[in-house]
């Protein structure tokens, strides 16, 4: 053990091994799917090729090279455009159940009008998920990872409620085209985040720095636009491709900063997380109450002349209520949180009143966001749990990122200690946990971080124009898991290449469905 612990710190700079050598076993149950997610502009390349219409990744990164580490794009990436056979054969040694991968929307649809739609485009998608299918492999499908047409982005995006309607014709346009071998759909991906970073404070495509009421009115559209594909889906599709969909929320945990500071917990969720997730998993629909009170509030002592949050007619709240199969969690961190009073000149990040902040104790990945606290990742399922009514979780996406090699016994070691901690929240807590799901498969374009940060269970080389794929010991530790379906307490080695035990009888796999010791985290 004591050459792993040094191997651990040996790797990984800043990295402390947390709780990896509990003393626990614990099974992963039987109805959980284990996968890896990836997403089209991080992976894909081929940018300009075979009729693809520029989207507003292309042009942000190629008119703000400045602003992405080291001046980087996504026009070649990992090349998985034409290096897809590859993937596909990486995720069969991996053994994963599923692969969530996303849609380009110019690929298919290059100006955002469907009025031109690009076979070849859709054919990659096809050819794909082909092979995903011909190796057992699910294709979990995102319609929207972040990049639409830029013709779209100069009619104004994601403020334009026109939106609503341009996706859903692409989304028809992908249900009637791919939707048949299609058993899992995500409408958007984490809606905060691009209407924040890319509509708030101009930090990623389309870069515009509209401040509050730019992110207020992108979430109120991509609401509408998500529950409008769903019942797309729900009324057009459903019956013959039997498949689910749902939305992709993140859900930063949180934990009391002072002991009962649980209202801080409580008013971190409902302005982080349960801002998408109120209006369509709550028995009432709309935005948290709470939520609209502290905005109205902030808005008037702001001086606008009415509150920044936008008002859904009672026709929308029921139209947007219950639009979703399962909740898409993605998730990887955690603050330390208090109520705070109120400073002038707020941001809508401050309109809560609550203030983040990180123990400077918990480890640190290679990303500023993000640091190691498991215990967080099972408090936000059992948050979502009690809010929601248990409903089916999807863990969407969990990862780690280091700016290094091979021997990333970090990422185990993160994996293993995030893992464990949803396995107590299913067996200890009750919650529906039914996916899960590491990003990323690959090292890819980290948005404005570029290829500085790696999250991968493979290894790209990105100055090799080959772009060589080599798989590090995360991803043989992940095959282990997917294939015995045991988390086991102690990594026997370091490099995560242990042995499938041989397949058991059904009275044996009974028999183990307990859990042998539940220490918790
Ligand atoms: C969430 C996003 O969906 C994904 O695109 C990103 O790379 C990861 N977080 C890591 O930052």
């Amino acid at each position: 053990m004591a050459s792993y612990l040094f191997l651990g710190v040996a790797v990984s700079f800043t990295f402390i091994v947390t709780d990896v050598f509990a003393n626990d076993t614990l099974l992963i149950p039987e109805d959980l799917l284990l996968g890896a997610a990836t997403a089209s502009y991080q992976i894909e390349g081929a940018w300009n090729e075979d009729g693809k219409g520029e989207n507003i990744w292309d042009r942000w990164t190629h008119s703000n090279p400045n602003l992405i580490n080291n001046g980087s794009n996504g026009d070649v990436a990992c090349d998985s455009y034409h290096k897809y056979k590859e993937d596909v054969q990486l995720l069969n040694e991996l053994g994963v159940n599923f692969y969530r991968f996303s849609i380009s929307w110019s690929r298919i649809i290059p100006s955002g009008y469907t009025n031109v739609i690009n076979e070849k485009g859709l054919n990659y998608y096809k050819n794909l998920i082909n092979e995903l299918l011909a190796k057992g492999i699910e294709p979990f499908v995102t319609l929207y990872h972040w990049s639409h047409p830029q013709f779209l982005e100069e009619m104004g995006g994601w403020t334009n409620e026109m939106m609503v309607e341009w996706i859903s014709d692409y989304a028809r346009i992908i249900f009637k085209e791919l939707g048949p071998k299609v058993k899992y759909f995500a409408t958007i991906n984490e809606p905060h985040v691009f209407c924040g970073e890319g509509y708030g404070m101009g930090l990623k495509a389309p870069g515009k720095k509209l401040g509050s009421p730019g992110i207020f009115e992108c979430m109120h559209n991509v609401l509408k636009a998500h529950a409008t594909i769903y019942h797309i889906y729900n009324e057009e599709f459903r019956e013959h491709q039997k498949g689910k969909i749902g939305i992709i929320i993140p859900c930063t945990g949180a934990l009391p900063k002072n002991p009962n500071e649980t209202e801080a917990v409580d008013m971190h969720f409902q302005f982080n997380c349960a801002w998408i997730a109120h209006p369509i998993f709550s028995k009432t629909g709309d935005y948290p109450t709470i939520m609209k009170i502290h905005v109205a509030e902030n808005s008037k002592l702001d001086g606008f002349p009415r509150s920044l949050l936008p008002e859904f007619t009672p026709e929308w709240v029921q139209y947007i209520k219950g639009t979703s199969d399962f909740f898409g969690l993605n998730h990887y961190s955690s603050k330390l949180v208090e109520i705070v009073p109120r400073a002038e000149g707020q941001k809508w990040y401050a309109y809560s009143g609550v203030k983040e902040s990180v123990d400077p104790s918990w480890p640190k990945s290679a990303s500023p966001w993000l640091r190691v606290v498991p215990s967080g990742f099972r408090e936000i399922i059992k948050k979502i749990a009690r809010e929601y009514n248990n409903p089916p979780i999807y863990v969407t996406e969990n990862g780690f990122s280091d700016k290094c090699c091979t021997s990333d016994y970090s990422r185990i070691s993160y994996l293993h200690s995030y893992i464990k901690a949803m396995l107590l929240a299913i067996y200890e807590d009750g919650c529906n946990v039914k996916a899960y799901t590491v990003w990323s498969l690959l090292d890819n374009f980290e948005w404005e971080s570029g290829y500085s940060v790696r999250f991968g269970l493979v290894y790209v080389n990105f100055t090799d124009s080959n772009r060589t794929r080599t798989p590090k010991w995360s991803m043989n530790w992940y095959k282990n898991i997917i294939a015995t379906r045991i988390l086991n307490s102690t990594l026997d080695s370091p490099t995560g290449m242990l042995e499938a035990p041989k397949k058991r009888g059904t009275s044996e796999r009974r028999r183990e469905r307990r859990i042998r010791t539940t220490t918790s985290t």
